[in-house]
């Protein structure tokens, strides 16, 4: 079910680690992934369609933790964690027991249907809108994944009250390739031309550049006099990022510093 894919090449990160094999499947014990392709293949015949988006969603909130990059822990000997940012294998590592996951993954204290509870408790009323445009109607809600770049394709200017932003921290964390291992299992592509990132074929300059004609495109759709919050976590990027929009507006950023910034556009003239 993982296909025969291999693990993408710049992904072999784990110095002084055992990395794992060049294939995704290579990941799982063949006991994890025949349960977790039983799993998956069972959650796809659902005929509801909301309750196998549901439970496509809580597998894939478990699916990694049923992988081999889990380590041990005296600490906590019933339980791991995808513990760095690559595609691993520790020295020593848990398998751990797909059903039990995907139990805990629906019905555990941070799990599913807890979630819907909570989140049914704070959104009382809502409809989603196809389009930014048919907000005004009934609608309330526009959820979009595309490119930030291109925001102002479905986003038009000066109609944004509140911008909460988390911009990728340089290639600290490379977020398209680890997604990899949820897109396999859910049969879509992924994007990486668009990923404004640090990696073997994107530098610093790059990403400096692409981070900047982001935010200009945030700008442009924000409406005069209105907010905009950045978070911003990198103990890597020290030196470049001080010199980074809008970040460097902040003045100095220190190691490990998570930081909030409200910036507020200013009031146009015109
Ligand atoms: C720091 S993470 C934000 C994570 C988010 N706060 C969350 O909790 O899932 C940065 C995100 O920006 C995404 N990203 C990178 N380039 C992008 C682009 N051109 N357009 C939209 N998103 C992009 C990355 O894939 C990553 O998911």
């Amino acid at each position: 079910m993982v296909s025969q894919r291999r693990i993408p090449e710049r992904h072999h990160l784990c110095t002084g680690r055992r990395e794992a094999g060049p294939h995704f499947y290579d990941l799982f014990t063949k006991r994890n992934l025949r349960a977790l392709s039983l799993l998956w293949e069972s959650i796809q015949e659902l005929s509801h369609v909301p309750t196998r988006e549901l439970m496509s969603f809580a597998f894939t909130s478990m699916s990694h933790l049923a992988s081999k990059m889990t380590p041990t822990r005296p600490s906590r000997p019933f339980s791991s964690f995808w513990a760095i940012n690559s595609y691993w294998v520790p020295p020593s590592y848990m398998e751990s027991n797909v059903w039990m996951l995907f139990e805990s993954a629906v019905n555990g204290r941070q799990g599913l249907v807890s979630a819907k509870q909570d989140s049914n408790r704070t959104v009382t009323k809502w409809k989603e809108a196809k389009r930014f445009g048919d907000l005004q109607d009934e609608a309330n809600i526009f959820l979009k994944a595309h490119n930030t770049l291109e925001l102002q394709e479905i986003i038009p200017d000066d109609s944004v009250d509140y911008v909460f932003t988390d911009p990728p921290y340089g290639g600290s964390v490379p977020y398209a390739e680890l997604c990899t291992m949820w897109a396999l299992w859910k049969g879509f592509k992924t994007n990486y031309d668009d990923e404004i990132t640090i990696n073997d074929e994107k530098n610093f300059e790059y990403y400096h550049k692409m981070l900047q004609a982001a935010f200009r495109q945030v700008y442009k759709v924000l409406k005069s006099g209105k907010y905009l919050t950045v978070t911003f976590h990198s103990m890597t990027l020290r030196s470049g990022i001080q010199s980074s929009m809008p970040l460097s507006l902040v003045g100095s950023i220190s190691r490990r510093l998570c930081i909030s910034l409200q910036l507020e556009r200013p009031q146009r003239d015109c």
